[in-house]
């Protein structure tokens, strides 16, 4: 495949500088399915690790359980019912991301189409890795950990996506991470177990222009060694 277009680095960098939190979005702008699938379809050709892709993507749109989400998300007060669409966006954990889960066998076979023989290779090679390497074998928690800071690539990349064709968006961490769980398991969304929320983001169009970017010298989180 080849790349159609050279990007232009002034339009990518004022797409970073339009990007800001947006703490409050325009309740009668929404944007069209066309563009939200844009926006999705970035977060799902996000990098991962061995390609596992760890991430579940939760579209909220119904107005009652986004007040209920809402409740438990003081980072999100004006945010969620604002937005035009509101993403939860899920971890899988240590069910799912171990060596030996149907999952990770379901995605070699048949995402990534590999012959048996190199899964098992594979299979061998990333349980070295987890137990040796990054050592998530220690905690349940560790193994959603790591998935989830993969989800964030995700997160970034639908971000500065929705920017480049004038999207608004928030990134959330400000929820109560068990009580969002229990409501949305307690709604069917969510499996018992499996999963857990990395984050929420909302997307829509902003109400009012932000205040100038600030941010650290290049120099001061930089450093160069030659
Ligand atoms: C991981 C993460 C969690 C965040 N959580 C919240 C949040 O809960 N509520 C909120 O209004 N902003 C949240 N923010 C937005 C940051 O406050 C914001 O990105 C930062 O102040 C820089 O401002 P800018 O994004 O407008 O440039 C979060 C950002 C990140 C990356």
């Amino acid at each position: 495949m080849k790349l159609e277009t050279k990007f232009n680095k002034k339009d990518i960098l004022s797409a970073y500088e339009y990007r800001h939190a947006s703490k409050e979005f325009d309740p009668n702008k929404k944007i069209s399915e066309d563009d939200f699938n844009f926006i999705l379809e970035t977060g799902r050709l996000s990098p991962s690790s061995f390609g596992f892709e760890p991430w579940k993507f939760i579209v909220i749109q119904n107005e009652k359980l986004r007040e209920k989400l809402k409740i438990v998300s003081s980072g999100g007060q004006k945010q969620i019912p604002s937005s035009s669409h509101f993403v939860i966006i899920l971890s899988r954990t240590k069910k799912h991301l171990n060596y030996d889960s149907d999952y990770i066998q379901s995605i070699m076979k048949n995402v990534q189409q590999l012959p048996q023989e190199v899964i098992e290779i594979m299979v061998k090679f990333y349980k070295d890795f987890i137990k040796h390497d990054i050592k998530l074998v220690e905690g349940d928690r560790l193994f959603f950990e790591w998935g989830a800071r993969q989800t964030y690539i995700a997160l970034g990349n639908m971000m500065t996506s929705a920017a480049m064709i004038g999207i608004d968006s928030c990134p959330m961490e400000g929820f109560n991470k068990k009580q969002a769980e229990k409501i949305l398991k307690d709604e069917g969304i969510m499996p018992a177990s499996g999963f857990g929320i990395s984050s929420m983001v909302t997307f829509g169009y902003r109400i009012e222009n932000p205040l100038p970017k600030k941010r650290q010298a290049l120099d001061e989180i930089v450093e160069w060694v030659n």
